[in-house]
């Protein structure tokens, strides 16, 4: 269950660790590990929330200083962000998709560790991932690819429970 606005405390480095352990834990064909994490806290939600505001003034140099602000504000909606890193690349062995699948699963192992340690997400894409000049300022390689930028947590109030899945009636012969 995403959740759009957190607030501190932010995970510490020990559910950090925990977190990029399940993350690592995700079902990688041919042991490729195509992904990276880049983690940003305290200053560095500062330092993210400038490169959105410089991303969107290349986007649009009209916009004004009170639209810089509201973007740079925006990397405030969490006291953590985790950029998730797709490395991947073409393969003769392992396809391109798959490493990307990879990705998205070693993702989601984070997502679901957070939620079992306490911590509530929210991925989101942002404009970042497609302003390729951002993606350099915040470490990226040409060629790597923002799979998600995961804002993380403490939830402000309980929230309820995901709504489960549909399960479709398993015929047994
Ligand atoms: C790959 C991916 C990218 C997403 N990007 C955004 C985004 O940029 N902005 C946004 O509001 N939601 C984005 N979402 C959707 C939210 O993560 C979330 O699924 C949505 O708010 C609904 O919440 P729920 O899935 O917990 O019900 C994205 C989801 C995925 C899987």
């Amino acid at each position: 269950m995403s959740v759009g606005r957190l607030v501190a405390p932010a995970p510490g480095e020990d559910v950090v660790k925990k977190l990029m352990q399940a993350a690592g834990a995700a079902p990688d064909h041919g042991k490729l590990r195509p992904w990276r994490f880049i983690v940003f806290e305290g200053e560095g939600i500062k330092t993210f929330g400038d490169v959105m505001a410089a991303s969107l003034k290349r986007k649009n140099p009209a916009a004004d200083e009170v639209s810089l602000a509201q973007e740079r504000k925006k990397a405030e909606r969490a006291p953590m962000i985790i950029v998730a890193v797709a490395l991947a690349r073409e393969s003769t062995k392992i396809p391109r998709f798959e490493q990307l699948l990879s990705t998205g699963a070693a993702v989601q192992n984070l997502l679901l560790a957070a939620h079992a340690l306490g911590f509530g997400t929210m991925w989101r894409t942002g404009d970042v991932a497609f302003d390729k000049e951002a993606m350099k300022a915040i470490g990226l390689a040409p060629g790597d690819e923002i799979a998600g930028t995961i804002y993380i947590g403490s939830l402000p109030q309980p929230v309820g429970r995901a709504q489960p899945a549909e399960a479709a009636p398993v015929s047994r012969g």
